[in-house]
């Protein structure tokens, strides 16, 4: 789970690479480093620490060149310090490499290499890789295919970028688990784990896919199978404006990404439901009233917030479907043997497309016969390539680590599937146009909601920034919600917090209420709210702070509530869209107060490609 760059063109790179790698700085931050070819030879730079550490060290140096790499890291193997930071080399200093991924059988192969007087300086399982190219050319093969026959005795997956000292101009790039993309320029190539480093120069990309490699120079890019064969592969176009992965004014991406959920849920909708008709569409899933018939069982696969995405899906859909709807957290199911056949729907939610335990989920899923169907937000990512049918939620680049627009998109993606699945299921016209029509008020009442409330939170923030832990609580469609204020406010606030059914406190958790625990409640008009404020007067009689989101105007909750942030009033299956938004805002403004790095949280990266 790390950036990659790589750039060959005419074009000063040592600025390419910089401006690259602070746009894939999200996947991991602990170290960076760049290799720069030039007629002196092979440079490589690197620095503990965030990329500025980087960019520090190299104003000090004159680097030039227009051939190179560079690297941003999360730590798998050893410690994340200068020494294990990428680039890579090989005893000569001449073969470099960078990788995204785990070489799971990098020890065999580091003790064969090391019995052969290859010279180990790192901790890390890539180093191997350049070492194991350096014995290829030693016996006199060339570079390229010395790169190609190592890479036949690496297990586990990896993302790398390759080049030679000795042969500027060519990158060999070569993907088994992690993303990687090629923009194709005039003049100009450029490799890297996603697109947002590319738009600067190129629209036309190339998604490699798995056990593909690909040499790049500045005029052409050529791409191999596995077995060596060529592949023809016409680039796509991407339309994401460079510009919409900028922070345009605001404070933190997480901030600016809070405020674009009006638009992004719009654009998540829009093109896709018609209320004169009554009819929902999707361009990239189709499915006849006969096939879906043919599904008994839906299982929902993800994890983190879209895992808590999903907690919702299952309301919607299990409530459209009538068939059982199981949600699960990638990283169990692949190994729980769950019973799947050709009657189950598998769905995989993932924002990136390239969570390793979501895709191995779905990858298990899709080999006991499942039909696979993707919630995503990244086109052409892993996740949307394996599935028989993507949902794309149209959030647009999500750069914060901490996930907003992409959690409320993913539930706008699974309230269109709901009314898709009642359409297939030949529900009234009228019912569906109903529903419809209070989804195209949602953008407005998001906008409203942040008009209205940012500040009040804000202040809610400043008195309540200094506790040491926070319970959530919610029932029904708002369980998931309270869990995903919890989630939030830990990985950005470090304050410990746990999400739980209200109705489930009185079995523990409320042994810990007192006056300092507050208790951040969601209770709107659902058929549970008495139920809930129930639950409400057990925290009250406790002393515990209670702070409520409930509907605007509700003047019973003002009573009992310490605080409440009022919410406009929508239908229950969309009121989670509205809900998880004071919570978003309760994590930011008290993790901003307590000085936290928000979008760059500590031991996070945006994508976790590992297990
Ligand atoms: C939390 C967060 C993570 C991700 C999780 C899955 O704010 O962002 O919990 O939701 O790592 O990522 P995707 O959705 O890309 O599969």
């Amino acid at each position: 789970m790390c950036g990659i760059i790589g750039y060959v063109g005419n074009r000063d790179v040592v600025p390419v690479l910089i401006g690259g790698l602070k746009k894939l700085e999200y996947r991991g931050y602990d170290s960076a480093g760049i290799a720069v070819v030039n007629a002196k030879g092979v440079d490589v730079v690197r620095a503990e620490g965030k990329l500025i550490n980087l960019e520090s060290k190299l104003g000090e140096m004159q680097l030039h060149g227009n051939f190179g790499m560079g690297h941003t890291r999360w730590a798998t193997h050893g410690k994340p310090n200068e020494n294990n930071a990428h680039p890579h080399r090989d005893c000569t200093g001449q073969v470099v490499v960078i990788h995204n991924g785990i070489i799971e059988n990098f020890l065999p192969l580091k003790q064969k290499l090391q019995a052969a007087g290859h010279e180990f300086k790192t901790e890390t399982d890539t180093e191997v890789v350049a070492h194991l190219i350096e014995e290829k050319m030693n016996s006199g093969t060339k570079f390229v295919e010395a790169v190609k026959s190592a890479i036949k005795e690496l297990e586990g997956h990896y993302a790398l970028v390759i080049i030679n000292g000795a042969e500027p101009g060519t990158i060999v790039a070569a993907k088994h688990g992690p993303p990687l993309v090629i923009g194709i320029g005039e003049d100009e190539n450029i490799v890297a784990s996603d697109v947002a480093p590319l738009l600067e120069y190129t629209r036309n990309i190339i998604y490699l896919e798995d056990g593909e490699f690909a040499v790049l120079d500045q005029k052409k890019v050529e791409i191999f199978d596995g077995e060596d064969k060529l592949v023809t592969r016409e680039p796509k176009r991407i339309l994401w404006d460079a510009v919409m992965a900028e922070k345009e004014g605001y404070r933190h991406y997480m901030l600016k990404e809070i405020h674009e959920q009006a638009r992004a849920v719009r654009d998540t909708f829009t093109g896709r439901m018609f209320e004169e008709s009554g009819q929902v569409f999707f361009n990239d899933l189709q499915f006849t009233s006969e096939e879906w018939s043919k599904f008994r069982r839906v299982h929902i696969v993800a994890c983190g917030t879209s895992w808590h995405a999903a907690l919702v899906g299952k309301f919607l859909l299990e409530e459209a479907a009538r068939i059982p709807i199981e949600v699960d957290y990638g990283s169990e199911y692949r190994y729980r043997n769950p019973i799947v056949d050709e009657h189950t729907l598998v769905i995989g939610v993932t924002q990136s497309g390239e969570t390793a335990d979501t895709i191995a989920g779905m990858q298990e899923a899709k080999r006991k016969g499942a039909a696979l169907v993707t919630i995503c937000n990244v086109i052409g990512s892993a996740a949307t390539r394996m599935s028989d049918g993507v949902i794309y939620t149209n959030a647009g680049p999500e750069i914060g680590v901490a996930s907003t627009k992409a959690f409320t998109t993913q539930l706008t993606a699974f309230y269109l599937f709901s009314l898709y699945v009642r359409q297939l299921r030949g529900e009234s016209r009228d019912d569906i146009r109903f529903a419809m029509h209070e989804m195209l008020v949602i953008p407005h009442k998001i906008e409203d909601l942040l008009l209205k409330q940012e500040k009040h939170i804000e202040e809610l923030a400043h008195r309540f920034y200094k506790s040491q832990d926070f319970l959530f609580l919610g029932r029904g469609v708002h369980y998931p919600i309270a869990l995903e204020g919890a989630l939030k406010l830990k990985e950005i606030s470090y304050i410990h917090a746990e999400g739980y059914p209200a109705g489930e406190m009185k079995h523990g958790p409320i042994a810990l209420i007192d006056e300092n625990m507050p208790v951040v409640a969601i209770a709107t008009h659902t058929p549970v709210y008495e139920k809930v404020v129930s639950n409400l007067q057990e925290v009250k009689a406790r002393d515990g702070k209670l702070i409520v989101i409930c509907d605007e105007g509700d003047e019973a909750m003002k009573k009992l509530a310490d605080e409440v942030i009022e919410v406009p009033w929508t239908v229950e299956p969309l009121q989670p869209i509205l809900t998880v938004i004071p919570t978003q805002l309760l994590a930011y403004y008290i993790a901003l107060r307590r000085g936290a790095d928000i979008d760059q949280p500590r031991n996070l990266a945006k994508s976790v490609t590992v297990e």
